[in-house]
Formats: C-alpha cells, sequence, structure tokens
C-alpha cells in the first residue's frame, strides 16, 4: 500500500531528453516524456491494443504510439488517429501531473486536483554561491521502500554498515533523540569527541577529534534529509557555536516505490565548503555511491530475509522507523477513508 497523493521522484531531470521512457512507480507503467521541453507522463498503456506507449516516439504535439501510430497529447487525449478522421471519445490515456525542481522530475501519483506545489521538499542552499550541489545517480533496489526509510532514520547502522566509509566504531551505543512531527520523524544525536570516519578526515579543514550531529530526519512518505555537522572537539558546535572550519552536508534522500520488492533511490547533496571546486563534487559522489551501495548490499539481503522469515523483535534503535511506519500507515488509511 502507498500513500499517492504526494509527489515522488520518476526520474533526474537529465535522463528525459528526447525520447519517453518507462517507469513503474507505486505498481503503475508510466511513460514520461517531454513535450515542447516540458516534461509529462501519461499512463504507459495505448488504449487501442495495449501497446506501451514508452516504445512509441516523441512527435511534435505529442507522444505517438508506435503501433498503428495514434498521437497522444500531454493533456492525455488522443488528436490524431492516422488513416481516419474521428476520434473516438474513449481514446485517451490517463494523465498524472508533473513538474521539475532541483534538477529532478516528480509525479503525482493520486488525486490530480490535489497535487500541491507548495508540498515540495525546501532545499535552503541549492543555489547559495557559498555552497555547492553533487548529485548521484538513480539507484535500483531490491527491497521494499519502508526499509530504505527505516535506514535513513536509523543512526546507529553507520558504525557497522559504513565501519570504512561513513562511521567510526566509537560511535557504537550513543543514544538518541526522537522527534515526532506532523508529516516527518527526526532522529538526532551528538556524538561528541570522537574519531572522525574515514570520509569526513579527508575532508574537514581541523586535526584531531571531533564533535559531530547526526540529524536523520524521514518525511512523509519516503523523502530523508541527513544532516552532518562535523567540528573540533569542544568548540562549542552542540551549542550553537559554529567554528570557521565547521564542515556541513545535508543530504536529500528521495525513494520512490516501484513494487513491493523494489524501489529507485535518488538523492544529492549540498556542501559548504569547496563551492566552486567540481574534482570535490565528483570525489562526493563517488564516495556516496560506495557508502551507499554497503546500505543496498544489507537491504536488499534484509529484504529478502524478512519476506522468508518475518520478525517481530524490535531494538531500542527502531523507535523512530516504527513511529514513521506508524505514522505513513495512518496516512495511508485517512487517505483511502479508512481513518
Ligand atoms: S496499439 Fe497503439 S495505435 Fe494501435
Ligand atoms: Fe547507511
Amino acid at each position: 500500500m502507498y500513500l499517492r497523493n504526494a509527489w515522488y521522484v520518476a526520474a533526474w531531470d537529465h535522463e528525459l531528453a528526447d525520447t519517453p521512457i518507462a517507469r513503474t512507480i507505486l505498481g503503475e507503467a508510466v511513460v514520461l516524456f517531454r513535450n515542447h521541453g516540458q516534461p509529462a507522463a501519461l499512463a504507459d498503456s495505448c488504449p487501442h491494443r495495449r501497446l506501451p506507449l514508452s516504445l512509441g516516439c516523441v512527435s511534435g504535439e505529442g507522444l505517438r504510439c508506435g503501433y498503428h501510430g495514434m498521437l497522444f497529447g500531454a493533456d492525455g487525449r488522443c488528436v490524431e488517429i492516422p488513416g481516419q478522421d474521428v476520434i473516438p471519445p474513449n481514446a485517451h490515456v490517463r494523465t498524472y501531473p508533473v513538474a521539475e525542481r532541483w534538477g529532478l522530475i516528480w509525479i503525482w501519483m493520486g488525486d490530480a486536483q490535489q497535487a500541491d506545489p507548495a508540498k515540495f521538499i525546501d532545499v535552503p542552499h541549492f543555489d547559495d554561491p557559498a555552497w555547492a550541489v553533487n548529485r548521484g545517480p538513480a539507484m535500483e533496489v531490491a527491497c521494499h521502500y519502508q526499509l530504505m526509510t527505516d535506514n535513513l532514520l536509523d543512526p546507529s547502522h553507520v558504525s557497522y554498515v559504513h565501519a570504512s566509509s561513513l562511521g567510526s566504531m566509537d560511535t557504537v551505543g550513543i543514544p538518541v533523540e526522537t522527534e515526532v512531527g506532523l508529516d516527518r520523524v527526526i532522529v538526532t544525536r551528538w556524538i561528541k569527541g570522537h574519531t572522525l570516519a574515514p570520509f569526513f578526515a579527508k575532508r574537514v579543514r581541523f586535526t584531531g577529534p571531533a564533535d559531530r550531529l547526526q540529524h536523520y530526519e524521514v518525511r512523509m512518505p519516503a523523502q530523508a534529509v541527513i544532516k552532518d555537522i562535523v567540528a573540533p572537539a569542544g568548540s562549542g558546535a552542540p551549542e550553537g557555536r559554529l567554528h570557521e572550519a565547521v564542515f556541513l552536508i545535508d543530504s536529500y534522500n528521495f525513494v520512490t516505490p516501484i513494487d513491493d520488492d523494489t524501489c529507485r533511490y535518488y538523492w544529492f547533496q549540498v556542501r559548504n565548503y569547496a563551492a566552486d571546486d567540481p574534482a570535490e563534487s565528483q570525489a562526493l559522489t563517488e564516495d556516496f555511491i560506495a557508502a551507499f551501495n554497503e546500505d543496498l548490499i544489507v537491504l536488499s539481503a534484509v529484504h529478502a530475509g524478512l519476506k522468508a522469515q518475518p520478525s517481530k523483535l524490535d531494538l531500542a534503535t527502531d523507535l523512530g522507523s516504527n513511529q514513521a511506519r506508524r505514522m505513513l500507515a495512518r496516512m495511508i488509511k485517512a487517505e483511502r477513508g479508512e481513518g
């Protein structure tokens, strides 16, 4: 079950060029294409003989079916049938609201009337000249999308899963604080005076131990904002004093369910250093790909393990993810009129 009235990422903007692309989103086959440069999305099924429209081509005023050439506009209506003048009233396909924001193509899978641009996530430093952006690829993951959001609310896994990248073992067992908002759950902790993880050690502008904030925030249904503050130990960062060498990186993570067994993972980071350094952006992307692949190995194995043998065992570290699961279940029920 999915929350339908929400924006999901359908593609990176650069993935959508001159040819249509097929995506399965929340179990539905969708075709994305550009109409005069603007993104559009239709159900990926021609109403004539059900050939996926993604096998057709972009043509002038819309998308042309690759079987008998019916042409559909971005509004889903057939505007041309080769060899006949009359267009039957049922010659149309479902459309989905789409929008382009933060370099991504977003799709609204529910009631089109409720598609609200105000519900896009805000990215405060995206256009800040003192900050820089690095983008990841779209990663297909063999797990239920909520295993991804569980993981994005769980700082404790970092010590074990990312021991050679984002984590260090002297952070094990440090307690977290969990905060529940209207549409989000936030799990945070300050780790004081710890050894820098390899990922940060090669980047920060100071030496010695660090104070590090891990801020893990999941917004329903499946968006996460992970913020790291890494500062010299004892420089006052936990009290809000940000030393000039403090290292800030915000990671934006968007998980789009394909179906109950797979999802697509889109992400980018914004950072407060090396703003004009494309080589550092590239290096960050490569390091995050390596770190996230560590997650994906674990999560696909967990998905397979839980499918074979469900578990009812919870640990204290599951508090945040369980809160998020309950919140999303309530939202889905309310959307379906069952709440
Ligand atoms: S199947 Fe699309 S026009 Fe015939
Ligand atoms: Fe992770």
